[in-house]
């Protein structure tokens, strides 16, 4: 039985949870659709992940060289190694163009070329006429991309009067006995006050987790909140295996260097000074797809040809390039690599490693941004009132491996198209269906217990196993008996969430107990991520399996879908990759041999 805390009650035609570049975009969207919008959001809108952004944002422009959306359609399906939803992918890269020039509207302010049109910088995996020739697709302010783009949304947010609660943290789902999402519960961080929201329509934009790996380019606020929030309400999550590590993050503190350092003409060498790219991917060479690159560069240090005393990471070098251009494009980096690795970038390569970077799996949705759920044989059912875009989602148009700069670009395009399915949706003014009496009862009574938590594990050593194991037992390269292990450890580093200390009682400010929150959604999916990639036995994309080396369509072309309840139990089925496109202007992608 909960605490009877007072609550204060809210009420929305529309709520946004998250407020990074997707939750943004949608709110702003639903409120032009004439919806009275909050936007609960556990950090300050500027301080969303979305700010960490660098390199750029994709759509076929063509400000640089010939292009067309028919193109990235076709590398962004190769990219997913043909496990992203083709109908949705289509409508990302047809609705990219726009949604850029929107950006730029909205007062976003990009770099230029000499004619002053959107600067556009080469990035992986990206080609032109179907993999002929690298394509220039990724539109750039310098390499501050996502930060200027948050600050612009934010501002056409406040214009909009959408109404933000920031520095809340969202507890639950409030679900009704029909299976339909009424809106969340969530504590106010600063006093500990609990408010509930209720919303006809719920939109979950509330980031990856890639905090449950040890090394990570995300925030240690990307704890994946709304995943486990859907967790809890018995809703699976879809493809959490595929776990995307960037090629280069700053050896020893993770931070991002941006994969335009090599867009704009920078290189990796091993030990041996050897540029050893070229014999992983004789075409692309650096510029190859994510998964490829740092799979090259763990092979090259578990073979021994790995840099530094411990030879365990690589050198990216920039020294050659012009000055001008590390000025003009790439500042940020230069200043990072200079606080973070002591490296001048004019003078020395930056020590890089892969590094945790992007979760390609998180809440299952169609293209409309709905979420969906499988039901008997239909594994395509809406769950009413409840979205989900950005991060958080899998849409899927990452499928098993994320393009860089594709992820700026989902969270614009999917912003909007959330925006344009509640105007369908909704009727502004309508009344709230009645909630079920103890809507709120599992999330208080959780959160007095974290509140009152006086056992002897503290929250930073148990999360630090966490991460540990995951990056013992689920990096690069998974293997089957690793895995297996790695299954048993972290559900007995789960039990510990039992005997947590937690010290900040004094209700006032709440920062052990948020942390302690973050930990609990943080190890559900932690279990979602190692169990999923134990069941998938082959290699796609960003999951390799070196006991099952090779993609096969015939029995894994699909989904992984998995439930895990608070107990850390786990469920685990799966839903059929869409390879219908939406329109007849293009063809389904067919599956090929991935080779960059
Ligand atoms: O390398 C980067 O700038 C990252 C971009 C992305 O993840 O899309």
């Amino acid at each position: 039985m909960s605490t009877a805390y007072p609550i204060t009650e809210h009420s929305y035609d529309a709520l946004v949870v998250g407020a990074g570049g997707a939750g943004l975009r949608a709110a702003v969207g639903m409120v032009e659709a004439g919806l009275k919008v909050a936007c609960v959001t556990k950090v300050y809108p500027t301080r969303s992940h979305t700010v960490a952004a660098q390199g750029g944002i994709n759509a076929a422009l063509g400000n640089m060289n010939e292009d067309d959306w028919r193109f990235h359609m076709y590398d962004t399906v190769k990219g997913s190694d043909w496990l992203g939803d083709q109908d949705a992918i289509e409508y990302m890269t047809r609705n990219a163009p726009a949604s850029v020039i929107e950006l730029e509207h909205y007062g976003v302010p990009f770099s230029r070329t000499k004619e002053g049109k959107i600067y556009q910088r080469a990035f992986g995996g990206q080609s032109v006429g179907f993999g002929k020739s690298q394509a220039y697709r990724t539109c750039a302010a310098a390499d501050r991309t996502g930060h200027v783009i948050l600050h612009t949304l934010y501002q056409q947010a406040l214009k909009n009067k959408v109404q933000f609660f920031s520095e809340f943290f969202a507890l639950d789902l409030l679900m009704d006995d029909e299976g339909a999402c009424r809106g969340i519960i969530a504590m106010d961080i600063a006093d500990g006050s609990i408010h509930r929201f209720r919303s006809q329509l719920t939109c979950l934009a509330t980031g990856g987790y890639g905090r449950v790996y040890f090394s990570a380019t995300s925030a240690h606020t990307c704890t994946g909140d709304g995943n486990a929030m859907v967790l809890r309400a018995g809703l699976p999550l879809q493809d959490m295996e595929f776990v995307q590590f960037h090629p280069s993050g700053i050896y020893g503190a993770g931070c991002l260097i941006t994969e335009g350092a090599r867009g704009e003409g920078g290189y990796l060498t091993n030990s041996e000074g050897e540029r050893f790219m070229e014999r992983y991917a004789p075409s692309a060479k650096d510029l190859a797809s994510r998964d490829v690159v740092s799979r090259a560069m763990t092979i090259e240090i578990n073979e021994g040809r790995g840099v530094g005393e411990h030879k365990d990471h690589i050198h990216l070098h920039l020294e050659h390039l012009d000055p001008k251009i590390l000025h003009e494009r790439l500042p940020g980096i230069s200043e990072t690599a200079k606080v973070f690795a002591g490296v001048d970038v004019t003078k020395q390569p930056i020590p890089v490693v892969p590094t945790c970077h992007y979760n390609m799996g998180g809440i299952p949705t169609n293209w409309r941004t709905e979420v969906v759920t499988r039901k008997g044989d239909d594994p395509d059912v809406p769950v009413p009132g409840l979205m989900a875009v950005g991060e958080a989602a899998c849409t899927s148009v990452h499928g098993a491996n994320r393009l860089g700069g594709n992820s700026l670009i989902d969270l614009v395009v999917f912003g909007r198209a959330a925006a344009h399915r509640a105007a369908e949706l909704v009727t502004p003014g309508a009344s709230h269906r009645p909630l079920p009496k103890d809507n709120a009862d599992p999330a208080l009574d959780r959160l007095d217990r974290v509140r009152n938590a006086a056992g002897s594990a503290r929250v930073g050593d148990v999360r630090l196993a966490m991460q540990r194991t995951m990056q013992r037992h689920a990096a690069v390269f998974r293997e089957g008996p690793i895995l297996d292990e790695g299954c048993v450890k972290i559900v007995e580093v789960a039990t510990q969430l039992a005997d947590l200390r937690v010290d900040d009682r004094s209700k006032v400010w709440n920062s052990d107990v948020v942390e302690a929150l973050e930990l609990q959604n943080l190890m559900m999916q932690a279990v979602a991520t190692m169990e999923s990639a134990r069941f998938r036995t082959e290699s796609r994309g960003a999951h390799a399996r070196e006991d099952y080396p090779e993609r096969d369509d015939e029995n894994w072309m699909k989904h992984t879908i998995i439930w895990v309840d608070e107990r850390h139990r786990s469920t685990i089925s799966d839903r059929p990759v869409h390879l219908n496109t939406l329109s007849n202007e293009v063809e389904t992608v067919k599956p090929a041999k991935r080779v960059y």
